[in-house]
């Protein structure tokens, strides 16, 4: 069978999965079939997406602790119902190196969950291929090298090229050694560890955010603000703003690896501040209050449920200790302090070398090329 239209959707912080979703586009360029490379804050699915067998539906988007960031999990729920259209995901993961070994990352949930997900919606799913890039986790490492970055990726290209001829001549892509691998990490974390999902999405990734601050490089140009793809950066002060990050922020690090000052830093002597902010837990409390009236629960009390409850807690602290950090970092001495007590600060930047900020604000149109 042969594809008449493939939108081609993607969420990308340091450009690894947008450079998946081109590489998939050239190759329908290649086979004469018109398609469209669209950031998902862009995307207006119910006009792109037709309910047809012919038409193909691919959402590239990174890996965060083993699941789909936020943004992607939501613009999956808000896909339009389409009988039969077909649908692939291609979720990218970390390569890491650690001393002279390179290992791969594991996409787990993230490549399960719209195979899922979908079929719900019509979609008629034709399987999923996690691609490794090299890790862009520098709130808490390195990059890589540029060697092992252009071998990562170059390595990529090939594999990602096999799977998308296939996925082209209208093959399913299941049944691999890449989505055992996937499918065996996603089901022992969802057997073992059944709430980690939750925790994740509902603290995990505020944390990371409450991390984030200018160091004194700043010149308060607004251009992390203007690129973040979920408006999650605010510039705050008159005089001298300095972007402040909201609670919406997914840690994608596009403020991070793309700010041509080096001016964006995690905080990690700050973090040990959140640490013990977040020590004076209420959960408990909680619990024992609300047992008192519901016995029933106490055998719900455990690590995950703890925390959850301790949200409760967390949200409005971190909120009102974040504000006073922003303030804090205003005086130079103090932003010189945290600025020097964090490992970011040493650590070399990283985004996909061939693209610029400006490729991931915009479609890439191609239905008309063809
Ligand atoms: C907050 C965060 C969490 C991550 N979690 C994982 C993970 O669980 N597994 C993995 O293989 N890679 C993980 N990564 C690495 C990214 O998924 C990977 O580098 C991806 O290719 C980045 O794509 P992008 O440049 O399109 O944002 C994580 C990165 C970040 C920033």
């Amino acid at each position: 069978m042969g594809y008449k239209k493939a939108s081609i959707y993607f969420l990308s912080g340091t450009g690894n999965s947008y450079r998946v979703a081109i590489w998939l586009q050239q190759e329908c360029l290649r086979r004469n079939i018109p398609s469209a490379v669209i950031p998902i804050n862009l995307a207006d699915p119910k006009t792109e997406i037709e309910a047809a067998s012919d038409q193909l539906v691919v959402l590239a988007y990174p890996t965060h602790g083993l699941l789909p960031p936020w943004s992607a999990i939501k613009f999956l729920f808000k896909l339009p119902f389409r009988r039969r259209t077909h649908f692939f995901c291609i979720p990218t993961r970390g390569i890491v190196r650690i001393g002279r070994f390179i290992i791969p990352g594991i996409a787990g949930v993230a490549s399960m969950l719209p195979s899922f997900l979908l079929p719900l919606k019509g979609y008629h799913v034709r399987g999923s291929l996690s691609l490794d890039m090299p890790a862009n986790m520098t709130s808490v490492m390195p990059s890589l090298r540029q060697k092992d970055i252009a071998r990562i990726i170059a390595d990529s290209k090939r594999r990602a090229g096999r799977y998308y001829t296939r996925l082209l001549a209208g093959k399913s892509i299941w049944f691999t050694r890449n989505n055992l691998w996937e499918y065996t990490w996603g089901t022992l974390l969802l057997v073992f560890f059944p709430l980690f999902p939750i925790l994740y999405l509902l603290l995990g990734r505020f944390f990371m955010g409450k991390m984030m601050f200018a160091n004194s490089d700043c010149i308060g140009c607004g251009k992390c603000a203007r690129a973040c793809p979920n408006n999650a950066i605010l510039m705050k002060g008159k005089n001298n703003p300095k972007p402040y990050w909201k609670y919406n922020c997914e840690d994608c690090l596009r403020c991070m690896n793309y700010c041509e000052y080096r001016a964006v830093e995690a905080g990690h002597s700050w973090a040990v501040i959140l640490y013990f902010i977040g020590t004076f837990s209420l959960s408990a409390y909680i619990f024992q209050f609300i047992a008192q009236y519901f016995p029933q629960i106490d055998y719900l009390k455990n690590f995950y449920t703890l925390e959850i409850v301790n949200a409760v807690y967390y949200y409005p602290a971190y909120f009102i200790a974040y504000l006073i950090f922003f303030e804090m970092i205003r005086w130079k001495p103090l932003n010189a302090l945290f600025t020097w007590t964090t490992l970011t600060h040493f650590f070399k930047r990283y985004h996909e070398p061939e693209t610029k900020l400006e490729d991931l604000l915009q479609k890439s149109e191609g239905y008309e090329d063809s």
